[in-house]
């Protein structure tokens, strides 16, 4: 989006382009030129039109033998995979029934229309995992429900906080009243900036990142960067939906720096095993805490910045 508030249609038709890259890296970075650009609601839904792709897609013959390969993959790698994989699969669960009320409560049927494109992403994205765990972890269990439940004890409590407590409230308040705006502005900052642009798009990036450098999961790889360039067209919404209603009202500014007041002391904290001793600066077997935690406070500072708030609100008041 340009200074003036004008954004150029052509710009937007390139930014876009970028999300049918199968490169972790040049998707983040089409996502940064998402957040510049600011699509219009309508031309994110006609990208979502053209980038289908099924859970279907993707041969994992060569992740079952590398998973059953214990000399290719470490206990540790194992435990620590593990633990991301299920932070992911149970947030895709959760994120796909907690958005059914923002789509209730948006404003206009243009963003009605896209959000419904994303619940229907997000139930695809669980619908994934769900299958790499029976076919590539070797999981057992009934229907997608018990799965879950398997995998319960892998989130921590921070990720509990989030999507059990904060996100959770989020969508309670715009179920029992649609027309709540600044619940909306609330929920689309904890869901599209904090969720999804903050903590899942960096976790993302790095889990790809590990794997691709060491040729592991390749299907995995590829149905994961697929779900992440959904995740960038959802985080495309949420910071044009923001950007909007500051521009509309400066009192929604505050409503967005509040809510990410509340979110950041739980926050990165979602990234840390339940193992580690330190939460705030711990080693895993394909990276350390502190990289991810620079990579996800730049990411938020971009949205904000595409916004028009400053970073440096973050810094908090001296309490
Ligand atoms: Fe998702
Ligand atoms: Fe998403």
């Amino acid at each position: 989006m340009s200074e003036n508030g004008q954004t150029d249609f052509k710009t937007e038709d390139e930014a876009l382009q970028v999300l049918l890259d199968g490169d972790i890296d040049k998707v983040m970075a089409g996502l940064d030129r998402i957040v510049e650009a600011a699509p219009s609601y309508e031309k994110l839904f006609m990208r979502w039109q053209r980038q289908h792709w099924s859970t279907e897609d993707f041969d994992f013959s060569e992740d079952i033998r590398q998973w059953n390969d214990p000399d290719l993959i470490t206990e540790e790698q194992r435990r620590f995979m593990l633990f991301g994989f299920s932070q992911f699969f149970l947030g895709e669960e959760r994120v796909t029934v907690e958005l059914l009320p923002f789509a209730i409560a948006a404003p206009s049927h243009e963003a009605k229309a896209f959000l419904t494109t994303q619940i229907s992403d997000e139930a695809k994205h669980m619908v994934f995992f769900d299958r790499f765990y029976r076919e590539v972890l070797g999981m057992k269990a009934d229907d997608i429900g018990a799965m879950l439940e398997t995998q319960r004890p892998n989130v921590n409590q921070d990720w509990e906080k989030l999507f059990d407590g904060i996100l959770h409230d989020c969508a309670e308040r715009l179920r029992l009243d649609p027309t709540d705006f600044p619940a909306l502005v609330r929920g689309v900052t904890v869901y599209m900036i904090v969720i999804e642009g903050t903590l899942a798009l960096t976790g993302a990036r790095f889990i790809v990142k590990a794997l691709k450098e060491r040729g592991l999961l390749p299907g995995f790889v590829s149905g994961f960067t697929a779900v992440n360039r959904d995740e960038s067209r959802h985080v495309g919404f949420g910071v044009k939906f923001l950007a909007d209603a500051i521009k509309d009202d400066p009192a929604n500014a505050r409503i967005v720096e509040d809510t990410l007041k509340e979110c950041l002391p739980i926050a990165p904290l979602v990234f840390a095993p339940s193992w580690v001793e330190d939460p705030y600066s711990f080693d895993t077997p394909f990276y350390h805490s502190s990289e991810v935690f620079a990579y996800a406070m730049k990411a938020l500072s971009k949205k904000l910045a595409a916004m028009g708030l400053d970073p440096a609100m973050l810094a908090g008041d001296p309490a």
